[in-house]
């Protein structure tokens, strides 16, 4: 299970049993909203120490953020694109390097859907990879968010997605998104997942493993038994895809 963790620190009474509670039955992760890597304010470290405590007191397994920013002197509530250039590089890999070093462990950092491409130096690959590899972090892999950014800034998404480092993948999104125009789709997490957001997924299982994968729905949420039915839909590509390791491991011995 996944949380945003702004949503929850500093949550005590009813709900905050009931999140203790599932975290201590299930696997969570946070996901959080507001730690504003790519901002030229500095870090929010009261956020930071929060996290910290409430990753140690829920047995989080990962925290995960975005890679962008949301944020100067205050919060716009909206992830911003970071520019793909090299000074940019530098700056949000020191960053997350200063966040690892204060939590003890790497962050799974995720890339994200963009609309505009300020100062554009280099591709989104190049920018996302050399992130990854300078800051030492883990990817967390939307695979909806390279579906959308390949159609709207015309590129491959399979190629997209064969060029990243899977070795660093923590874990995955998955998540449906809205049909603006032919060149123009919007990340919205409101609607059901399309095919050629599945066929992304699977061949990221083909090409790097199975790994953990959260359907990512925000609004416009059907019945749970249909959503579920999306969550089963994951299940059975792990377990084919696992299926299909264990096979090839036999056959190699
Ligand atoms: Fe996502």
């Amino acid at each position: 299970m996944e949380v945003a963790p702004e949503n929850w620190i500093n949550i005590g009474g009813r709900y905050g049993a009931a999140l203790k509670e599932y975290s201590e039955k299930f696997p969570f992760v946070i996901h959080g909203l507001s730690l504003s890597i790519g901002s030229p304010a500095p870090l929010d470290w009261d956020l930071l120490r929060a996290i910290k405590a409430f990753m140690t007191e829920h047995n989080i397994r990962c925290y995960s953020e975005h890679l962008s920013y949301c944020s100067d002197t205050g919060h716009l509530y909206d992830l911003m694109p970071i520019p793909f250039t090299a000074q940019a590089v530098g700056y949000v890999a020191e960053r997350i390097g200063q966040v690892q070093d204060f939590l003890g462990h790497r962050i799974a950092m995720e890339n994200v859907s963009y609309y505009a491409a300020p100062q554009q130096e280099m591709s989104e690959l190049e920018f996302t990879n050399a992130v990854l590899k300078k800051a030492d972090c883990h990817l967390l892999l939307d695979v909806n968010n390279i579906y959308v950014n390949s159609i709207n800034h015309g590129y491959d998404p399979q190629q997209f997605l064969a060029a990243l480092p899977g070795e660093r993948i923590a874990y995955g999104h998955i998540a449906g998104h809205y049909d603006e125009a032919d060149d123009l789709r919007i990340d919205t997490h409101g609607a059901d997942v399309i095919d050629p957001v599945w066929s992304l997924l699977d061949a990221a299982y083909e090409q790097f493993g199975v790994f953990p994968t959260l359907l990512e729905r925000d609004f416009n949420i059907p019945p749970v038994h249909e959503l579920l039915r999306e969550v089963q839909q994951v299940r059975e590509y792990q377990a084919r895809h696992q299926k299909q390791a264990e096979y090839r491991e036999e056959c190699a011995l």
